[in-house]
């Protein structure tokens, strides 16, 4: 009775649920960070039958959180009830990569994962979802989930570069001796491996040229393959990859798609149209966008260099090769 939320539950679907990024994310969606302090929310909870025992002690720490927002919890390793009637869809779940692998190396144990997610979606999910492909090689997963999903639009699916553009924004904040809320227009290109293209050529630090205040040194010999690699560098500290921050990634992603962000630029990986920046139709590719009504649209106008646009085609290059690698899977 303390909490009266006027609002209808909407139901979050994410795959993976008893891995580790999930162990953070899930409880930080069902406390409100991710769709607003006002939304409650119902959450599917979707991993394979292996790992439902697992999930269940993660349904039963959710509960015992005895969060307001959270309105129901539902497990299972069946599709069709873990996307039926889903507003939003986090596809967490997939193999992640360890000491020594590229996130390309995991195509060929992750992709068929998201054949049948892209037609369950197509099939059960919310006409109005939004989905997050966060599972590697993250860019190509969404362009397989997508393909199969016939019945939604496109647009409606992303993969998540979110976690390279807020490292970026770290690495400027921490050089610079400024905070985060500082910094704006910080761009990553392409796909979520090491061949990304992190830019900052219109990135601002109080209003000031990013770059004037870096230099040129440690922006090209520093920062970009500091970002380029630094899920490598979590793994080899680590000895896992990112978890807590993928989840945070993850849900600043959709916290940006569902509640806007148009006072920025932030890097959703989105569908290539063919007609911007020179990117071949039909990757997933990362782009700067602003975020308003649940509609994404990319920043447009950008006068590119030749030397960054060479960047960004190697990035592109890579994502066609990696298209080229399960065209097998992308027929419907
Ligand atoms: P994890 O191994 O801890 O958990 C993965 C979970 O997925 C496991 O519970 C597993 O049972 C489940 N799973 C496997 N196949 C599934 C399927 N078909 N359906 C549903 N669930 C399934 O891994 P993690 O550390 O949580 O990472 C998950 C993925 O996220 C990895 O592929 C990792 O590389 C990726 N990742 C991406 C980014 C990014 O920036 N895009 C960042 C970090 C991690
Ligand atoms: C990351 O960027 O941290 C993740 O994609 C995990 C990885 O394999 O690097």
């Amino acid at each position: 009775a303390t909490f009266a939320f006027s609002k209808k539950p909407i139901r979050v679907a994410v795959t993976g649920a008893a891995g580790q990024i999930c162990y953070s994310l899930l409880f930080r969606i069902a406390h409100g960070d991710m769709l607003g302090y006002d939304q409650p929310v119902i959450l599917h909870l979707i991993d394979i039958p292996a790992a439902q025992k697992a999930l269940k002690g993660v349904a039963m720490e959710l509960g015992d959180c005895a969060f307001p927002l959270l309105q129901g919890i539902v497990c299972t390793d069946d599709l069709k009830v873990g996307f039926t009637d889903v507003e939003a869809a986090l596809l967490v779940g997939a193999k992640p990569r360890g000491k020594g692998q590229e996130r390309g190396d995991l195509l060929k144990d992750n992709a068929k994962i998201f054949i049948p997610q892209g037609k369950a979606l197509s099939d059960y999910a919310h006409r109005d979802v939004r989905v997050l492909v966060v599972g590697n090689p993250a860019n190509t997963n969404a362009l397989i989930t997508a393909t199969h999903a016939v019945s939604l639009p496109k647009k409606n699916f992303a993969a998540m570069t979110r976690l390279d553009h807020d490292r970026a924004v770290w690495q400027v904040a921490e050089k610079t001796g400024s905070v985060v809320a500082d910094i704006a227009k910080v761009v990553v290109w392409g796909n979520h491996s090491p061949t990304m293209s992190p830019d900052l050529a219109w990135a601002t630090v109080k209003g000031k040229r990013a770059l004037d205040l870096v230099g040129e040194e440690w922006y090209t010999k520093t920062f970009i393959p500091r970002v380029q690699k630094r899920g490598a560098e979590i793994i080899e500290n680590r000895g896992l990859s990112s978890a807590a921050s993928a989840g945070n990634a993850a849900l600043e992603h959709m916290r940006s798609w569902f509640l806007g962000h148009k006072h920025d630029w932030v890097s959703f990986g989105i569908w290539s149209n063919g007609n911007t920046y020179n990117v071949p139709e039909g990757l997933f590719y990362s782009f700067p966008v602003t975020v308003e009504n649940k509609e994404w649209s990319v920043v447009n106008g950008l006068t590119i260099t030749a030397e960054q646009q060479r960047k960004m085609t190697v990035t592109a290059n890579e994502l066609l090769e990696e298209r080229k690698a399960i065209e097998d899977l992308l027929k419907i």
